[in-house]
């Protein structure tokens, strides 16, 4: 038997973590086991990396960064997602491949063709069954952003960086249309709670 692996994507701010939570719930109130990551994370190697990937004490060349987002991906699969699939459970994960087409080939520029060969090395024929990608203007996802706490290495971006990166989460979602559902979060929260709960009554 086979659980259920959904992503959830969507620029900093677009709401992913608050609606992970509540799909989280709403599994476990189905009697369903829930596994909730993140990425880059999820592992101890994982979370290493990430303090890596987020501090803005260094710059960090952009294959450089797409290399250790994909490392942390490596791990995170074999110790974590990959059992949790195995064992029937839904893994819901923060972030996932398509972060690192938006970030680092839409935002940073690296070659789509080089992450496509890292892809396949640490994932093989995994893929997500179910993407949501929350879709909100940049201008409103800077708004929501976090106050009280240091902006990490990626939040301090320019607006042209994150019109980057949705531009090519959007291209994703339209290529990758199957396994794609593409939500406005720019609306309130109970209206996207509506159609999430009819998204996932089918897994
Ligand atoms: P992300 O994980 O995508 O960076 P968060 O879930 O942390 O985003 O949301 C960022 C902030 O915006 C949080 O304070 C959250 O409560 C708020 N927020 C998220 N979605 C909505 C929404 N649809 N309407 C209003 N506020 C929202
Ligand atoms: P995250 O914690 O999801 O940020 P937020 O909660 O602010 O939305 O992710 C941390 C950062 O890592 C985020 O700015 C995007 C970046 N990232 C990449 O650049 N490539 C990747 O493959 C992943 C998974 C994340």
């Amino acid at each position: 038997m086979r659980g259920q692996f959904i992503t959830l994507e969507g620029i900093d701010g677009a709401g992913k973590s608050t609606h992970l939570h509540w799909l989280a719930d709403r599994f476990r109130e189905r009697g369903r086991a829930v596994v909730a990551t993140r990425e880059p994370g999820g592992t101890p190697v994982g979370e290493a990396l990430r303090e890596v990937l987020l501090s803005s004490a260094h710059s960090i060349h952009p294959e450089t960064e797409a290399l250790v987002v994909f490392a942390a991906r490596r791990e995170h699969l074999a110790r974590v997602i990959v059992p949790a699939l195995e064992a029937g459970k839904v893994v819901l994960c923060d972030r996932f491949t398509d972060a690192t087409f938006a970030y680092q080939g839409g935002g940073r520029g690296v070659s789509e063709a080089r992450l496509e060969v890292l892809e396949r090395w640490v994932q093989g024929e995994l893929e997500p069954d179910l993407t949501l990608f929350f879709d909100v203007p940049v201008e409103l996802a800077r708004s929501r952003l976090g106050q009280g706490r240091a902006p990490d290495r990626f939040e301090l971006e320019h607006t042209d960086f994150f019109e980057r990166v949705r531009a090519a989460y959007r291209a994703r979602a339209a290529r990758h249309g199957a396994r794609f559902r593409v939500i406005d979060g720019s609306m309130s929260l109970d209206a996207i709670r509506e159609e999430l709960e009819e998204i996932i009554a089918s897994y």
